[in-house]
């Protein structure tokens, strides 16, 4: 820090100019992290910047929209009387929904006088991290269930109902896997744990993490049962600055009924001579992406929203297309294929004859084809991340879960603000990395971009050890 102050002018600058080496949002294509709302959206969202949305007394048209959203959503999710709230993203939300029912759980099992000192809870191995955090952090034993290419890189149901026992506290079932966007069978799953209670009389329930589904599945494909339709399904969270289409910062989290909010995490406040519940892990936290969320709730109303989404789906499908069309890449995301077909194998040229799709996100997940591969074993695939990137282009390049991660993929989340003429530059700058890797005599180093000095300052304040996943997490 220094000394003295800086004038206001030069310390924009400074920080302004720095804050340009960063990627362009617009041509970030990791992340499913919304960058672009409308004026009107972003002076709302200065217009309530200082207002805390733990101030419930203070704000109350503020918790008026808040109440509203929670409201739009339940109805979204095919809910009556549904209860929740927002939360800082879905992460925060995970937490919640997996506290809740490791708490009704151990509530039960104490009721019958039995042990409650090993629940575990289960989720594909394809899990988003911060599944995996509740589990660890919670102290939860976390049974991870392994992917295939049968199970479509996400959670296998059948070995999922074979994982279950006494101590299961529930099951998460995500829609739309982070690494492919496929969608995993919520119903499938359901109707297996129903038969389990049948049999055993265990009642575990599903939280759904549609961190990115939520805001797709409802406009895309009403008719899929995912939501609490379900009786199984006791709570679901989302992102709303995912496909919500609001800026990082909002996420949600609804349980079915009151009932499924377990009293102890419930705390009753006197804040600024008021009284209020609260039960997020955050406190303070900012309103304005919630209000943003509630704009785009008002400006879009269903039939927006239905076409934005459904032009995200379009152009996820004309790219996989035009990648499949080069020869060079196998599509691992099944979003372009016809409903109940799935795998690189069954290649279609267009979108001719497909009345239905599969549900899916508007996600882009491929790899280099084994021909290719032969031919040019002097190439690797992550080499096309470093070439696009050059280009302005964030692409990455990362292995399939465990049990898969042989494999790797390279991926793009296909939001709002990519359209069809960004992926005809994009589908050229491919073509263009993965042909001058080709013609290049020994490929290229992709080690030597990727293995960065690192600032001194930040390597002084980076951790030497984890004790985490020995494997690297798709984010
Ligand atoms: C399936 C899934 N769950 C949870 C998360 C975490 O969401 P957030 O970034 O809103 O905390 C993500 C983020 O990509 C995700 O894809």
């Amino acid at each position: 820090m220094p000394e003295l102050p800086t004038g206001a002018q030069a310390a924009y600058q400074l920080i302004h100019d720095e804050l340009e080496t960063d990627g362009r949002p617009s041509m970030n294509l990791a992340s499913f992290v919304h960058t672009w709302m409308e004026p009107e959206a972003d002076k709302l969202i200065m217009e309530s910047i200082n207002k805390n949305l733990a101030d419930n007394d203070e704000y109350p048209a503020t918790m008026r929209i808040h109440a509203r959203c929670v409201s739009i959503i339940g109805n979204l999710w095919k809910s009556k009387g549904a209860v929740g709230t927002a939360t800082i993203g879905s992460s925060e939300a995970v937490m919640l929904g997996g506290l809740a029912m490791k708490k009704r759980w151990q509530a039960k099992r104490k009721a019958e006088g039995k042990d409650t000192s090993n629940p575990n809870i289960i989720m594909g191995a394809n899990a988003q991290v911060a599944l995996e955090k509740f589990a660890r952090y919670f102290d939860v034993e976390c049974r991870l269930i392994p992917v295939s290419k049968e199970s479509h890189h996400c959670l296998d149901i059948k070995k999922a109902a074979e994982a279950v026992d006494e101590n299961t506290i529930g099951v998460y079932v995500i829609l739309g896997s982070t690494y492919t966007g496929h969608f995993e069978d919520v119903e499938g799953m359901s109707n297996l744990l129903d038969k389990i209670q049948e049999e055993k009389g265990w009642d575990v329930p599903i939280h759904v993490d549609a961190a990115s589904g939520g805001f797709v599945a409802p406009f895309a494909f009403p008719d899929l049962k995912w939501s609490f339709e379900l009786p199984r399904v006791r709570s679901i969270n989302s992102s709303g600055h995912k496909f919500g289409l609001a800026y990082a910062g909002v996420g949600w989290i609804l349980w079915r009924g009151e009932e499924f909010l377990p009293k102890e995490l419930v705390f009753t406040l006197t804040y600024l001579g008021a009284e209020e519940q609260t039960y997020t892990l955050n406190f303070s936290r900012p309103s304005c992406f919630m209000i943003a969320q509630y704009y785009n709730f008002i400006r879009l109303g269903r039939s927006g929203y239905t076409s934005v989404i459904q032009n995200s789906l379009e152009n996820a499908r004309i790219l996989s297309f035009a990648l499949e069309d080069t020869g060079y890449f196998d599509l691992i995301s099944d979003t372009h294929r016809s409903k109940g077909v799935f795998g690189y194998e069954n290649r279609t040229s267009s979108t001719e004859g497909i009345k239905e799709f599969n549900p899916a996100l508007p996600v882009v997940a491929f790899k280099l084809t084994d021909k290719f591969m032969k031919e040019n074993p002097h190439v690797k695939q992550a080499s096309i991340t470093a070439l696009l990137r050059s280009r302005n282009w964030i692409i990455p390049n990362y292995a399939l879960p465990p049990n898969e991660d042989n494999i790797e993929i390279l991926r793009v989340v296909v939001r709002e603000s990519f359209s069809q003429d960004l992926i005809d530059i994009l589908i050229t700058d491919i073509i263009w990395a993965t042909e001058t890797l080709a013609a290049s005599d020994s490929g290229f180093d992709v080690e030597i971009l990727t293995k960065r000095t690192k600032d001194p300052i930040a390597a002084a304040h980076s951790l030497e050890h984890s004790a985490g996943t020995p494997y690297g997490r798709q984010c």
